[in-house]
Formats: structure tokens, C-alpha cells, sequence
């Protein structure tokens, strides 16, 4: 049996369903209950719905042989995981945003509000600029607005958000998007059956 880790939410759902197509449907699975694990033995896989930033960790620690998860969490916690895929799916940008006027002056330690710490320190560390970091969980388009921090590192997907709130894209630190993975052990000793999810998987992704 394979254990697959998918992301709850909109990105999982579109990724479950190449995974239907891929041939390894489980169709109990779109009827909308609070169960959070499936499985279709005769096709011999299990998937199970996690938090987006938690699927590393079930595939990193081998609770799931493979996964799918934002290339923003894999460069954020750099788990030691393979990536197999780029699914060219829940595309987004990793992005600096502020007022549309911000300009840094250099003076101070520059202030920046995020969920992305290391990615942040990683970026500002690239060019030497000081910064003070502020840990947030969610609605980081506020900091900025309420003087908690100078700008923000976040996802930027439709640009929606940071337009309703006033503020824009002033840098572009990379490109996101999911991320097909697999604990580095199941890799190994079910290759085979890996690799066939691997290649019919590849067969779903659409090119844009
Ligand atoms: C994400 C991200 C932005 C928003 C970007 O937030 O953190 O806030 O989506 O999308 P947009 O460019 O299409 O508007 P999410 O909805 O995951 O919630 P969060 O505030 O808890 O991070």
C-alpha cells in the first residue's frame, strides 16, 4: 500500500484529481465528510488530508511515502525529502509587498512581518540588509497597514489581497508551485511502485 500525504483545501483537491486520472482514484474521497483518511485497496494506495505546511513532515519522517507540497515549504523548512515533480499547479509568487510608495531607506533594521522566516532572513541576508523579523500565522497584509512592519513576505497569487488592502508587489523573491515528494527510504524499497505513480502522474500535468 502506498500512503499519499495530499494538502486539505483547494490545491488538494485539484491535486487528488490527478491522481484520479493518474488511475488511482478513490472516489469515498469528494464526499464531503470530516474523514481525513481513504483508501481503494484494489488500487493499493491510501491518501490522507493534512495541513499544506504539515505534508513534508509525514513524508520526511515516512507516515506518508509521497506527498505533495508547495515548493514555498520546501524551501522555507528544507526537508530532506526528493522532489520528483513540479505539478505545475497552486502557482504563485513568493513575494516582498508594502505601500505602494514604500522605499527603503537603508537607515533602520527594515522591519518585515511573514510565515516564511528563513526564506525572508535567506533573501535580505543575499544583499546584507538588516531586518527585524515578526512571526505571524496569517493575515500578514495587516502588519504593514498598522505599523507592525515596513513590508511583508508572503504569497502572492491573484495579487487580490494586497490590492483590497492597499498594498503591492515591490520585489519577487522566487516562483511557486506544488511539488510531488517522497520519503527518501520508501523511495528505495518501493521504487517500482513509486516510479509508476511518478510517470502516469507526469502524464496529468499540463503544460502552460
Ligand atoms: C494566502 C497568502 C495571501 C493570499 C494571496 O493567504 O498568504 O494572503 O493567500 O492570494 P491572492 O494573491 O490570490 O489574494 P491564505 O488565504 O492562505 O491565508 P493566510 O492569511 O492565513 O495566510
Amino acid at each position: 500500500m502506498l500512503n499519499i500525504a495530499l494538502p486539505k483545501g483547494r490545491l488538494g483537491d485539484k491535486v487528488y484529481d490527478m491522481f484520479e486520472a493518474a488511475g488511482y482514484e478513490c472516489p469515498q474521497i469528494k464526499e464531503k465528510t470530516r474523514k481525513l483518511i481513504f483508501e481503494n485497496e484494489e488500487k493499493q494506495v491510501r491518501y490522507f488530508w493534512v495541513k499544506p505546511s504539515d505534508v513534508s513532515i509525514y513524508v520526511e519522517r515516512g507516515a506518508a511515502d509521497i506527498g505533495v507540497v508547495g515548493k514555498d515549504i520546501l524551501i522555507e523548512y528544507e526537508p530532506e525529502i526528493y522532489e520528483l515533480a513540479d505539478l505545475n499547479v497552486g502557482k504563485c509568487r513568493m513575494c516582498v509587498a508594502g505601500p505602494k510608495d514604500f522605499r527603503d531607506s537603508g537607515e533602520k533594521k527594515l522591519k518585515v512581518a511573514t510565515k516564511f522566516t528563513n526564506t525572508a532572513r535567506q533573501y535580505y541576508a543575499q544583499s546584507g540588509r538588516d531586518i527585524d523579523i515578526i512571526k505571524l500565522n496569517g493575515s500578514i497584509e495587516i502588519a504593514p497597514i498598522l505599523g507592525l512592519s515596513d513590508v511583508i513576505v508572503d504569497l502572492v497569487e491573484t495579487g487580490t489581497t494586497l490590492k483590497k488592502n492597499d498594498l503591492a508587489v515591490l520585489e519577487v523573491i522566487s516562483s511557486i508551485s506544488a511539488r510531488l515528494i517522497a520519503n527518501k527510504a520508501s523511495f528505495k524499497f518501493k521504487n517500482k511502485e513509486i516510479e509508476t505513480v511518478v510517470s502516469r502522474i507526469k502524464e496529468q500535468i499540463k503544460i502552460d
